[in-house]
């Protein structure tokens, strides 16, 4: 076992400059997030002095286009150059709210460097530098925060580093995306096929011009690896977490799904799995998938967001609320500054990277799963325990097989138990190949 970045919560090099003394803070954007948190922060000011223990006092805020119209802040207090704004005396805290990796990684790097706490609200850029990230805020001795990076004002990022410290959990499955949510809902709800809830998630403003990320499970993939690496102390990264999206999804599916007593969301699950010599990995990934109706998450509807906890001594948790969203993100944006500037006055660090762990991540191969395969096949005596076969070959037990006439076809609804994900996906990839098959119109995994 090997020990990553496991800073204690120690005093020793910063024991906190007393109450009463200002806090400096930076904002890196100005965009829906960082408006909203300088309006909290202005509107609450007094309150937030009293629970820090001193004031938070805004350095600047920078941003890209200096030209650009800004309500709530001061022409004085915006800058383009982030990199001297960061690095002024007089800024203990730098927020970083611009989005996107590469210029983020820069900026936050050379703030930790310069012995800055960050607060940012960046999932891409934590599941893709994590560990640089944690290294550089233990070598100067700061804090690195980043709630609003997963489910927004949802605080499982919190719950995870403080409150289930004590524990050891099992699985974490959330609803993180709400864009997708609310597509899939849409479809639900309305019978609506993909291409008209996209365009309805854009109308509304759910959907970015290009969704690729929502839709494709990029933004929820970077979510899982987050949540991965804080429950169970390991480091994973977004390229460890096996991704699908939803673009595939149809109206059929749905209402398939809906028969059989489930509906389809877009789930990213991160588990503990251990094989049959007892040996322990990590399991994190992202794709539709079939949920009891009766099951807590079947109910997460419209845009919100819910992570559903397990853990060998709290049992089963559930957080539910707004995972996007100017207000929602700044809260989460805003709880980590008051922590970073609690610690600046009164000393201490807030619970770090802890990878002690180390252990390994499974291929998604090796991990347990069950399909739901929808498939038209040849309507002929004996087709349906030849297709059996193919199944059984593999160990892979069936728990329902549905038939219905569909035309010259018959269609084939098959439930499977739990099997290994990579004996199953090679059985499909023979189900594809028979002559008995037509078509295996679709292949969704259950929880
Ligand atoms: N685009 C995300 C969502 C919010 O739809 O939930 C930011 O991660």
């Amino acid at each position: 076992m090997t020990s990553s970045t496991a800073h204690p919560e120690s005093t020793t090099h910063n024991p906190g400059r007393g109450d009463g003394e200002a806090v400096g803070i930076a904002i890196l954007g100005h965009g829906t997030v960082g408006s909203e948190v300088l309006r909290l922060m202005e509107e609450h000011s007094d309150s937030l002095a009293h629970r820090i223990g001193g004031r938070m006092e805004l350095r600047g805020v920078a941003v890209s286009d200096l030209e650009k119209p800004r309500l709530g802040v001061s022409r004085e207090l915006l800058t383009d150059d982030a990199m001297t704004l960061i690095n002024r005396d007089d800024v203990d805290i730098v927020v970083e709210v611009i989005g996107g990796i590469d210029y983020p990684r820069r900026v936050v790097l050379a703030a930790l460097k310069a012995g800055k706490s960050v607060v940012t609200a960046n999932k891409a850029l934590v599941a893709a530098h994590a560990d640089e990230l944690a290294a550089a805020a233990d070598a100067a001795n700061v804090d690195l925060y980043f709630e609003a990076a997963v489910a927004a004002a949802i605080p499982v990022v919190g719950m995870l580093r403080r409150s289930l410290a004590g524990d050891q959990i099992e699985r974490i499955s959330g609803i993180v995306n709400g864009t997708t949510n609310f597509i899939l809902d849409a479809m639900e709800s309305t019978g609506a096929a993909y291409g008209d809830a996209l365009a309805e998630a854009t109308r509304l403003g759910y959907a970015e011009a290009d969704p690729t990320a929502d839709v494709e499970g990029h933004d929820a993939a970077s979510k899982a690896a987050i949540l991965a690496s804080l429950g169970f102390h390991t480091r994973v990264n977004f390229n460890d977490v096996h991704c699908e999206g939803i673009s595939k999804i149809t109206a059929d599916d749905i209402s398939a799904a809906s028969s059989a007593g489930y509906v389809i969301k877009l789930l990213a699950i991160c588990e503990r799995i251990t094989d049959a010599e007892g040996n322990e990995a990590v399991s994190a990934r992202v794709h539709p998938t079939l949920v009891p109706k009766e099951h807590p998450l079947a109910s997460v509807n419209e845009s919100y967001n819910a992570i559903f906890v397990e853990a060998e001594a709290a049992g089963r948790l559930m957080f539910y609320g707004n995972g996007a969203g100017g207000a929602p993100t700044a809260s989460a944006v805003l709880g980590d500054m008051v922590g970073a500037a609690r610690n600046k006055v009164h000393g201490g660090r807030a619970p770090g990277e802890n990878t002690y762990a180390n252990l390994p991540v499974a291929d998604f191969g090796a991990v347990h799963t069950r399909y739901h395969i929808d498939m038209d096949v040849v309507d002929r005596t004996g087709v349906l325990a030849e297709l059996a076969a193919k199944f059984a070959v593999r160990g892979i037990s069936l728990k329902t097989v549905r038939q219905e006439e569909s035309g010259e076809h018959s269609r084939l609804i098959v439930v499977t138990h739990s099997a290994l994900e990579s004996d199953l996906s090679a059985t499909v990839d023979e189900l594809t190949n028979s002559p008995d098959v037509k078509a295996v119109n679709s292949v969704i995994r259950l929880f």
